[in-house]
Formats: structure tokens, C-alpha cells, sequence
């Protein structure tokens, strides 16, 4: 009996290592068995059952036409390759000022966006705001969007496949918005555009150079503030991060 619950235990402790959290940062012990949610978030890795299997999707997108926001909105709201949009109440395309230098990159939107249609309108774009602040910017002078565009049903992590069809679609709205710097904000919009291997603990708070077509941005990992509302004492990075962004467009 004994054995069976510390096998399981491991089990749980291989997945979360699995999606790359490999440090143990909280100030106190917290019990993750006790919630399902933590099951769903670990959907995010290589046990997904769909990962990486893209041969039975009809569709993928093909984006050579699109050259501007409107078509872009216009091809991802009649794209059926994606079966979230079944169960969302919006697609959640972006927010913000279009001309800006500054991109910021989500995971998915949640309850709050999805009714709204909007990127970061719950708690954490609530904090994401303030956060945005801190540093002498607002929503009306950056630039968000997701890389999932539809609500994941229970707000749980959008699976490997399901990113993978989405990536054109962040892809090309990086290169029409053609951002001077972008933020990832979460461990999700880090692996979808990085790859990394290393966790997000690891990662955020290094210039990572990516190339969108002929566009080269420079791109900043950072932590998603829902990470930052359950983990407050991480936020001291979060700053440093945003001390970083602002001083490469002071730069710039
Ligand atoms: N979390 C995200 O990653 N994106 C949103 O739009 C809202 C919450």
C-alpha cells in the first residue's frame, strides 16, 4: 500500500519534472495531489497522447496569402483545424496598440477572456497591468496575443498538438506586428516558441535572438503572472525581467 502511493507520488513528481519544473521555489510545502488542475498542467509534455502526432489533423494552416491583421483574423476565425474553438465562446485574438514596439505573448486565454474575447482581462491580466506600469507602460502601448487563440476547456494547458497547430498563427502575427522586443510570459509560450529543454526558472531572464520570416527579435522568457499570483515571492524576477525589457526599448 505503502509503496503503491510513493510509486505514484513519483509518478506525479516525473511528470511536473517532465514539463521542465525542476526547482522546488515555493516558501512552504503544498499538497498538488489534492487538485486536479495540476494533472491537466502537466499535459505539456512528451506522455501527452497526442504529442508531436499531427498526421490526423485535416488541416494545418497555410498562411502564404495572409499579409495583414484583418486576414490573419479573418483565417483563424473559419480555421477548423484546431477543435477548441468548439468549446470556446470567443477566439481571442489580441490586445493593444498595433504600432507597438513591444509584444507580449500569453499561453491560452481563460474564463474571463474567453467571454470577452479579450487577452489577460481576469486576475492575472489584472496583475500583468500593474506589472506593466511599473515600468511606465500600459496596455494602450504594447502589443498582446496568445499562442492558443481558444479557450482550453477547465482552463487547462493547451496540449502539445494543440500548440503546434497554433504556432503559424503567433508566428505570422509576430512578423505583421514586427514588435522591436517580445516577452513571453509562461512556461507554455516559452517551449512553444523556444524549445527549450531547460525550465522556465532557468530560462527567463536571458535575450533569447529568434527570427520570424525575415524579422529577428530579440525575445525575453518570463514568468506568466498566474504563476506570480500562486507564487508571490517570484516576482522579485519578474521585476529584474521587466527591468530588462524596458531598458533594450530605452535602448532601441
Ligand atoms: N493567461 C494567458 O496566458 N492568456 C490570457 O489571455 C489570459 C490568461
Amino acid at each position: 500500500m505503502a509503496s503503491k502511493k510513493l510509486e505514484e507520488n513519483l509518478n506525479l513528481l516525473r511528470k511536473i519534472k517532465l514539463q521542465g519544473v525542476d526547482e522546488i521555489i515555493g516558501n512552504s510545502p503544498k499538497n498538488r495531489l489534492k487538485s486536479n488542475i495540476t494533472e491537466d498542467k502537466v499535459n505539456l509534455n512528451k506522455n501527452d497522447k497526442n504529442s508531436n502526432q499531427l498526421n490526423n489533423i485535416s488541416s494545418l494552416p497555410d498562411l502564404k496569402a495572409v499579409d495583414s491583421l484583418d486576414d490573419l483574423k479573418d483565417y483563424m476565425s473559419k480555421f477548423k483545424g484546431c477543435e477548441l474553438y468548439k468549446s470556446a465562446t470567443n477566439m481571442v485574438f489580441s490586445d493593444g496598440n498595433k504600432s507597438s514596439e513591444i509584444m507580449l505573448i500569453g499561453e491560452a486565454p481563460g474564463h474571463d477572456e474567453d467571454i470577452q474575447g479579450k487577452p489577460f482581462v481576469g486576475r492575472s491580466g489584472k496583475l500583468l497591468n500593474k506589472m506593466l506600469e511599473a515600468i511606465g507602460l500600459s496596455r494602450d502601448t504594447v502589443y498582446i496575443a496568445n499562442i492558443v487563440p481558444w479557450r482550453p476547456p477547465n482552463n487547462r494547458r493547451p496540449t502539445e498538438e494543440e500548440i503546434n497547430i497554433c504556432l503559424p498563427f503567433i508566428r505570422k502575427h509576430i512578423e505583421l506586428i514586427a514588435p522591436k522586443v517580445l516577452m513571453l510570459l509562461g512556461s507554455t509560450a516559452t517551449y512553444a516558441l523556444l524549445r527549450n529543454k531547460e525550465g522556465i526558472t532557468k530560462i527567463r531572464g536571458k535575450w533569447v535572438d529568434m527570427e520570424f520570416g525575415k524579422l529577428k527579435v530579440p525575445t525575453l522568457p518570463s514568468f506568466h503572472p498566474a504563476f506570480l499570483l500562486r507564487q508571490p515571492a517570484q516576482k522579485k524576477y519578474s521585476w529584474e525581467d521587466l527591468k530588462m525589457l524596458k531598458k533594450k526599448i530605452d535602448e532601441s
